[in-house]
C-alpha cells in the first residue's frame, strides 16, 4: 500500500466477506471504516471519454469524503497545498479518505470504472474551492492562522 504523505488523506479498508457463496460482499460501517456520519452517497460511472476526462479538480472547505473504486480503476491526484502525490484506486475494498482542504483530481479512468463516494454532508456548492490559486491561498491563510493561535 502506497505511503500517504499528503495531509488530510488516509487509506480506508472496507470489510471483505468471502463466505463460500459466489461473489464477495464488502461492508463499510459509519465510524468503523468511515470516520464520519454519512449524510450522502453518490457514484460516478459511465466514463465514456475515460482516457481524457478529469473529474474532481477541487477541494472542500469542510466536507469529508471516502471514495472507493468498486469496479475498474483510476488514479487520484492528492494535493494538500504543500505536497502532492498520485495514488491508484484499483481494489473495491481499498478506499481513500479525502478530508477537507485537499485538492483532488480523478483521472486515468478505465472504461468500466465506478467510483462510490460517502460524504459527511449534503451537496453544497458554497463548500467547494474550484480555483487552484484560491485553494493554495486558503491553505496559506489557514497555516498563518494556526501560527497566530500557537504563538
Ligand atoms: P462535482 O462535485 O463537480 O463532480 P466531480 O468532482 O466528479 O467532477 O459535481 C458535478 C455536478 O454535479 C455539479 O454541477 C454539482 C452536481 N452535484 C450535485 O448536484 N449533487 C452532488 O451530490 C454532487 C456530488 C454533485
Amino acid at each position: 500500500m502506497d505511503r500517504l504523505f499528503v495531509k488530510n488523506a488516509q487509506w480506508i479498508m472496507a470489510k471483505k466477506i468471502v463466505d463460500g457463496h459466489d461473489g464477495i460482499l464488502s461492508v463499510a460501517n459509519e465510524m468503523e471504516n468511515i470516520p464520519f456520519d454519512i449524510k450522502r452517497v453518490y457514484y460516478i460511472y459511465n466514463l465514456i471519454n475515460h482516457r481524457n476526462v478529469e473529474r474532481g479538480r477541487h477541494a472542500h472547505k469542510s466536507l469529508e469524503q471516502v471514495m472507493f473504486c468498486i469496479n475498474g480503476q483510476c488514479n487520484v491526484l492528492l494535493d494538500d497545498g504543500m505536497s502532492a502525490q498520485e495514488i491508484v484506486l484499483d481494489q473495491p475494498t481499498k478506499g481513500i479518505y479525502l478530508g477537507a482542504n485537499l485538492w483532488h483530481v480523478m483521472r486515468e479512468f478505465n472504461s468500466n470504472c465506478i467510483l462510490l463516494v460517502f460524504a459527511s454532508d449534503f451537496y453544497n456548492e458554497l463548500d467547494y474551492i474550484r480555483n487552484y490559486d484560491d485553494f493554495v491561498a486558503s491553505v496559506v491563510e489557514k497555516g498563518n492562522m494556526v501560527n497566530v493561535i500557537s504563538a
